[in-house]
C-alpha cells in the first residue's frame, strides 16, 4: 500500500493534542495523588510521542518504563495475534500502573496488554489512550481515559506511523491517496 501517492491533512493540531493532554495530566494527576508508586508504561512504538509529552506535564513522581506489543504484520490493517516483544525492566507487583497507548483500534493490543500486566498484580491498572476509534472494536475495550475519538480514518503523526514513516509529525494526519478520489 505505501507505494500508493499520498498527501496528508491535519486532523488534530499540535496545540489542540497539548491543550487536551494538560485536562488529562489533571485528571491522572488527581487520580493518583494518593501514591507515590506510578509507574508510567508507554508501549512501543506508538506511544513513544505521547508519553513524552504526558509525563512532562504530570504533577506526580513517576517511574517510566517501556513494554512493546506488536500485531503480526505491517500493514495498514491490525491482526488480531498479539505478541511480547519487549517486556517491562521494572517489577509492577503492589504497584500503581498506567499503560499509555497512542490509538486503540481493533482493541486487540489493549486488552491483550492489561490482562498481561493484570497477571503480575498491580495495586492499580489504568490505561489512557490518545485515539480511540470505537467504530472499528472487536473486543470490548474502554481506556480509562480517551484524548480523542476518531472516526474511521486512516491516521499519522505524533507517534503513529504509516508503513514506518511520518511518526515525527508534530500534529495527527489523515492520510488521502491522491490516486482515488477522496
Ligand atoms: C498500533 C498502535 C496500537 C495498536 C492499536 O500498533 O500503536 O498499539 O496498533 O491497534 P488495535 O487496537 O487494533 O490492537 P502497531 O502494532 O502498529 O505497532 P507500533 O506501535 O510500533 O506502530
Amino acid at each position: 500500500m505505501s507505494h500508493r501517492p499520498y498527501v496528508i491533512d491535519e486532523m488534530i493540531s499540535a496545540k489542540a493534542i497539548a491543550a487536551r493532554i494538560e485536562g488529562l495530566a489533571r485528571e491522572i494527576s488527581t487520580e493518583f495523588a494518593d501514591t507515590d508508586k506510578l509507574v508510567v508504561v508507554g508501549l512501543l512504538r506508538g506511544s513513544f510521542v505521547f508519553i513524552a509529552d504526558l509525563v512532562r506535564e504530570l504533577d506526580l513522581p513517576v517511574e517510566v518504563d517501556f513494554l512493546e506489543a506488536s500485531s503480526y504484520g505491517n500493514g495498514m490493517e491490525s491482526t488480531r495475534e498479539v505478541r511480547i516483544l519487549k517486556d517491562l525492566r521494572g517489577q509492577i507487583e503492589g504497584r500503581d500502573v498506567l499503560v499509555v497507548e497512542d490509538i486503540v483500534d481493533t482493541g486487540h493490543t489493549l486488552a491483550h496488554v492489561t490482562k498481561y500486566l493484570a497477571s503480575r498484580k498491580p495495586a492499580r491498572l489504568k490505561t489512557i489512550a490518545l485515539l480511540d476509534k470505537p467504530a472499528r472494536r472487536e473486543v470490548d475495550f474502554k481506556a480509562s481515559w480517551t484524548g480523542f475519538e476518531i472516526p474511521d480514518e486512516f491516521v499519522v503523526g505524533y507517534g503513529i506511523d504509516f508503513a514506518q514513516r511520518n511518526r515525527n509529525l508534530p500534529y495527527i494526519g489523515k492520510v488521502r491517496f491522491t490516486d482515488s478520489p477522496a
